[in-house]
């Protein structure tokens, strides 16, 4: 029998570790690089959880593959192979692998109705399956999202999962992805009774990760929400999805105690941070920092002042003085009242120049005026040289006495206002305003319940996260990123779309987001759905879950616009994950019976309109699906074009030779026509010529 694929590969793995096993030598580092160690660490680059720990002939733990898991990576069939190592197992782990892994045949139909600014807007919502949703968006988003956030059910025992039932084979797995399911009708309520409690929710989780992982840029981070229940589980799982050495943080998020508990009160839960790469990070020389509370208040106010006194920076620190004055006592800016002093680069308090626990440099600094040496600090000059001082002095950041008796002062800012022209090297010293974060901190859960309500009119959803928070951790862990994609596949009652919205408005960002939200079926008849249910029915819409994260997404982007004079993105494109568009025949010809073909002359279902066969064409390109998207007439045949000149489409029947020559002469990077749209045999031919001879370079596709 012939070895397949995944034996090949195997076999090649297993020769080439063998064969740097043998030349790899003792001691001395006098060799080349450690091969073994190189592949291995690959390989875990690649697929995480193929490395494990194993005993080697010496007795020594060292890391190695886990042949098992990597030829079930590389299978398209659950393949056993028990023994025993060092990891996280549960029933269902290789399904869901598996399932991960697995196509499907679906697609997103856009939904114009339910969108605000359709046309323009570059944050997408997606109504379905986050499985599905995070297979459809592999291509066109692969390793380009910056954060992911997550809130997915903490599993608490009453807990809705989604059961991902795979089936037996690939083949059957696609097709059955091509029925169309009843929103909801694979949910079920996992109980702690339930036998496989913790291994139902794992694997729900583990595929879903899988999958998102891809996405992540290669400086991207994942921020989970968790609490006690699964923590433990859910940090070996990651380690095992991430690599244990891209773990970053465990935040720890005190929401306010009860005081009705038999033992403790548990009033916190964690956010698990973990980077895509943390190497990436240190390379890129990533530093996170966040400005401290209350100095972004003193910079919003010296902002307001410069715009009135322009450069009279006395009049501002006049005004400054006045500001301090007026704070109530307890205001974290009141505390940075020191800072009262303004130059071109903002906000400074006099700092004292001299070496850092003493020793520092003596070189002789001429006093302007007197043109004598000034007095040299006990501890010696701050600067390492006399050169670097000058700079200093010439960049404005050193201020000298009346005269040269007393050393000069040092400005620190409390947050630079940068200027472009002004060199800002490694040895200036950190804006006194920012900070590292810590791992713990406070914020009522009261404020996200009340804000909700408040928007709403209603409780509609129980439990939701604090925008503010998430904008916080948004920023923070993407470096102040003001164009980052953002992705939350538990979207909930729609959270970080609202942070999102927030951050942009503050700090005139384009950051985007894409959230997932399943339509779990709301009842009235349900005590924790009844309110969420009401307000569906007297708004007359669906009663389901992601009905009110649109609403809040409308809702909270309307507040937020109307309360900055920034313009930003408060819109959102709607897509619902459905049935592919094209016939059942078009993944199974071979199946397709002589006496059927006729049936199938157009291979797109009847009931899809242009615009659906567009975002198919998409994803399946890999284009963004926020792309501008114009329709215009050509020949009396509409034709989309995407992005410009990206990609022109037509799904209109009966095109003509000249009709292909005018779309030709436009040039498109890319061009794409139905299959059963040619006015005849002849003209489906021509199309490739006449594409050649106008237009070489353009990709042409058909339906
Ligand atoms: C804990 S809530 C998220 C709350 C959210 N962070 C907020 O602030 O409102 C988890 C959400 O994920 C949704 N969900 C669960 N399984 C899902 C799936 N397979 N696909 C998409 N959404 C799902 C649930 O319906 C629920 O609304």
């Amino acid at each position: 029998m012939l070895p397949g694929l995944a034996e090949i590969c195997l076999e090649r793995v297993r020769v080439e570790l063998f064969m740097d096993e043998v030349i790899k030598p003792a001691k001395l580092k006098m060799h080349s690089p450690d091969l073994t160690a190189e592949k291995i660490r690959q390989i875990a680059e690649l697929l995480p959880n193929c490395v494990t720990e194993s005993r080697g002939e010496d007795g020594a733990v060292r890391q190695a593959i886990d042949f098992d898991q990597l030829r079930q990576e590389l299978s398209d069939h659950i393949v056993e192979g028990p023994a025993e190592r060092y990891r996280l197992d549960w029933p269902g782990k290789r399904e869901a692998t598996l399932t991960a892994n697995a196509p499907i045949a679906k697609t997103l139909r856009p939904c114009r109705e339910e969108s605000v600014d359709f046309d323009t807007t570059k944050n997408l919502f997606i109504e379905g399956d986050n499985l599905d949703a995070l297979k459809l968006l592999q291509e066109t988003y692969l390793g380009k999202v910056k954060l992911i956030y997550i809130d997915p059910p903490y599993n608490t025992g009453s807990d809705l999962i989604y059961d991902d039932s795979f089936a037996s084979s690939i083949q059957s797995y696609l097709l059955s992805s091509n029925q169309k399911d009843e929103s909801g009708n694979r949910l079920f309520t996992n109980t702690e009774s339930n036998g496989r409690f913790h291994s139902d929710w794992l694997t729900m989780l583990f595929s879903r990760l899988r999958l998102a992982r891809n996405l992540l840029a290669e400086d991207g981070v994942l921020l989970i929400s968790i609490d006690d229940g699964e923590i433990d589980r859910l940090r070996l799982m990651c380690a095992e999805i991430f690599g244990e050495d891209n773990f970053v943080a465990q935040l720890t998020w005190e929401k306010g105690r009860k005081n009705d508990a038999k033992l403790f009160s548990i009033g916190h839960d964690y956010i698990l941070v973990y980077a895509r790469s943390k190497n990436t990070l240190k390379e890129n020389g990533v530093r996170w920092r966040e400005v401290k509370p209350g100095a972004d208040e003193i910079q919003r106010e010296y902002l307001k002042l410069k715009s009135t006194f322009a450069d009279d920076f006395k009049s501002i620190e006049a005004g400054l003085q006045k500001f301090y004055s007026g704070l109530p006592k307890g205001n974290p800016a009141k505390k940075l009242s020191r800072y009262g002093r303004v130059d071109k680069r903002g906000v400074w308090r006099d700092d004292n120049m001299s070496w850092p626990g003493g020793g520092g440099p003596r070189y002789d600094v001429l006093h302007p005026e007197t043109h004598q040496p000034c007095q040299v600090p006990d501890g010696g000059w701050r600067y390492s040289t006399l050169r670097k001082m000058e700079q200093m002095i010439e960049e404005g950041r050193v201020e000298f006495r009346s005269d040269h008796t007393e050393p000069p002062i040092r400005k620190t800012y409390l947050l630079r206002e940068l200027d472009p022209d002004i060199s800002v090297d490694d040895d200036a010293d950190e804006d006194v305003g920012i900070q590292v974060a810590g791992t713990y901190f406070y914020r009522s859960a009261l404020q996200a319940s009340s804000l909700m309500s408040e928007l709403f009119g209603t409780r509609v959803f129980d439990n939701p996260k604090d925008h503010e928070v998430l904008a916080r951790w948004i920023d923070y862990t993407t470096s102040g990123d003001k164009d980052a994609l953002i992705l939350d596949f538990f979207s909930g009652s729609g959270t970080t779309g609202h942070a999102v919205f927030s951050l942009n408005a503050r700090d005139g960002g384009n950051r985007r987001f894409m959230l997932v939200q399943l339509p779990v079926p709301l009842s009235e008849d349900v005590k924790s759905e009844k309110e969420a249910a009401q307000f569906c029915r007297v708004h007359g819409l669906p009663l389901n879950i992601s009905e009110i994260t649109k609403e809040r997404l409308r809702r909270s982007g309307a507040s937020v616009g109307s309360s900055t004079p920034n313009f930003f993105d408060t819109g959102f494109r709607v897509f619902k994950i459905e049935t592919s568009n094209m016939q059942d025949v078009y993944y199974t010809p071979d199946e397709t019976q002589q006496g059927s073909l006729l049936d199938h002359v157009d291979n797109i279902k009847p009931d899809r309109t242009p615009e659906d066969l567009l975002f198919q064409v998409l994803l399946d390109w890999g284009v963004d699906l926020a792309s501008p998207i114009a329709s215009e007439t050509v020949d009396r045949k509409q034709v989309f074009f995407v992005d410009g000149n990206a990609l022109a489409a037509c799904f209109d029947f009966g095109l003509t030779d000249e009709f292909v020559k005018q779309i030709a002469e436009r040039k498109p990077l890319r061009a794409v026509f139905r299959d059963a749209s040619y006015s005849s045999d002849a003209a489906k031919i021509n199309v490739e010529q006449i594409f050649k001879f106008y237009s070489p370079e353009t990709d042409v596709k058909c339906l």
